[in-house]
């Protein structure tokens, strides 16, 4: 078993842009990518189901060999890191909310909007972190129930995706200094979302934790981690379908072959 494979996993298609950023700063690193496409969108979920889905995924990658496991997926790093760590003392697991808060301490001084699944907002996990990392910075949090549906659906760039996007960023527009994707699917959303703002004559600056969750999940991965040199993506839904889905994301030139997972009594098998 390659002990410096990094198991990544998401509900679906968001995840890409964390693997996105591990193969930019780490060519040959050794991934495996987990989609949860039977159960997208997580965000109206209740969190027990959440942490639920977190801990058999992950579980399934420790046992495909996966010693780093990168949850990239906001509401799954709110509410069940602490609960999987816990339960796989064996692996090493890194969420995407303290990158992300990380790297909006390095940007413009001033209140912090967020855009997050419902789940997330709910979970209080960014509020939370952000109070102890810019103590007394305001921060806006905005629930964006329709992107996950838009970006898994193949709608981003149409007037559906421009539209819900004036929408949740109309209350931050005026306020936020900077604004964070709470959600990995949202960096898929960016042209419309930059769209939308400049059509508010808005420049928005916005934080994208998949560089800086990427950096973190490399660091504790060590070298080892650049010598396997291959990427592995499963889904528990259609794998052709989730091939030509990552095809764009990824920018292969063909669609990537798609292994097909499924539940069965709570955990996930190949
Ligand atoms: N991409 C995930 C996140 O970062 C989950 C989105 C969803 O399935 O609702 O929260």
């Amino acid at each position: 078993m390659p002990s410096a494979r990094i198991g990544v996993f998401d509900s679906g298609l968001g995840g890409l842009t964390v693997v996105r950023e591990l193969l930019r700063q780490a060519p040959g690193a050794d991934i495996l990518y987990v989609a949860d496409q039977a159960h997208v969108p997580y965000g109206p979920r209740p969190l027990e189901q959440i942490r639920a889905f977190a801990e058999a995924i992950s579980r399934y990658l420790r046992e495909q060999g996966c010693a780093t496991v990168v949850m990239a997926c906001n509401i799954s790093s709110a509410t069940a890191l602490e609960t999987v760590r816990h339960a796989l003392p064996g692996i090493r697991c890194h969420g995407v909310i303290e990158p992300a808060v990380r790297s909006a301490r390095l940007g413009p001084p001033g209140t912090v909007g967020l855009l997050a699944t419902a789940g997330t907002v709910a979970s209080r996990a960014y509020s939370r972190a952000l109070g102890r990392a810019l103590p007394g910075v305001p921060v806006i949090e905005v629930a964006c129930p329709d992107f996950v549906p838009i970006v898994e659906a193949g709608a981003t760039g149409t007037a559906v995706a421009q539209d819900a996007c004036r929408r949740y960023i109309a209350p931050l527009r005026g306020q936020a200094a900077q604004v964070i994707l709470g959600c990995t699917h949202y960096p898929l959303l960016l042209p419309d979302l930059q769209a939308a703002a400049s059509a508010m004559g808005w420049t928005m600056s916005v934080v994208d934790p998949a560089a800086e969750a990427a950096r973190e999940a490399i660091r504790c991965a060590g070298m080892e981690a650049t010598s396997g040199g291959h990427l592995v993506l499963q889904t528990t839904g259609d794998g052709g379908h989730f091939g030509a889905q990552a095809l764009a994301v990824l920018g292969y030139a063909v669609a990537p072959a798609v292994a097909e997972l499924h539940w069965q009594d709570g955990r996930v098998r190949g």
